[in-house]
């Protein structure tokens, strides 16, 4: 699940939405067990008082620990990602919560984010630097970034993550992305998780 060359599909994708409804508002999966890497990003974690809630959508969101996470704290979240098994995995994960997200099958090279639709854009492991002025355009005035990623010092520490450094944010990279918005909150550095060390830089940022 590192590496975005590895998710790329040669042909080109229609975009597929499916919402999920939970019914009555009860889990219907309750013995699918969600593992540990499932849990949703700590960053997130801490740090979602700084989001107000509203529209958001999850870039490349993976198997939806993020997306999720995000609907059980009142937004209303698309999950946008390439991969119909990852977003098969999320929609059971929201339906475990009982909660209701949207999932979107696209390839974010050439899905079209609307413009102002969004007051959060969440962006987790996934770096494609293409995205950055679709993502800006897609947030309305005083919405939030939230992104993390790898930085390119990863690689030297073992822990797994892309090897190609295209996919690897340079020292002070992410802080550069977003300069000229109001920088809520940054770190790069290592950090440890599961006990071993990653090296990744996290931003919350605010259009201004
Ligand atoms: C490392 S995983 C991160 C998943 C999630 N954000 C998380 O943190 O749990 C990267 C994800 O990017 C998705 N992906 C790769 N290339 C993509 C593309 N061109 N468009 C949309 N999703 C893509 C993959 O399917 C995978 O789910």
């Amino acid at each position: 699940m590192q590496r975005k060359s590895l998710f790329r599909l040669p042909q080109t994708l229609h975009f597929v939405r499916w919402v999920h409804e939970p019914i009555g508002g009860m889990p219907i999966m309750t013995k699918r067990k969600i593992p540990e890497e499932g849990q949703p990003s700590s960053f997130l974690r801490r740090h979602v008082h700084l989001l107000p809630p509203g529209r958001a959508v999850d870039l490349a969101a993976g198997e939806g620990r993020n997306t999720v996470f995000l609907a059980e704290h009142g937004f209303d979240v698309e999950a946008i990602d390439i991969s119909n098994a990852a977003l098969r995995k999320a929609r059971a994960l929201a339906r475990s919560r009982g909660v209701r997200i949207e999932t979107i099958l696209a390839d974010l090279d050439s899905y079209p984010i609307e413009r102002g639709r969004y007051d959060l854009i969440a962006d987790f492991y996934f770096l494609d630097r293409r995205l950055i002025p679709k993502m800006k355009k897609g947030l309305k005035k005083g919405g939030k970034v939230i992104f993390e990623t790898y930085l390119t010092a990863n690689r030297s520490l073992g822990f797994p993550g892309p090897e190609n450094p295209a996919y690897l944010l340079r020292p002070n990279e992410l802080l550069r992305l977003f300069q000229g918005w109001r920088i809520l909150l940054y770190r790069e550095g290592i950090f440890k998780e599961g006990g071993r060390k990653k090296a990744i830089a996290s931003l919350i940022a605010e259009k201004l």
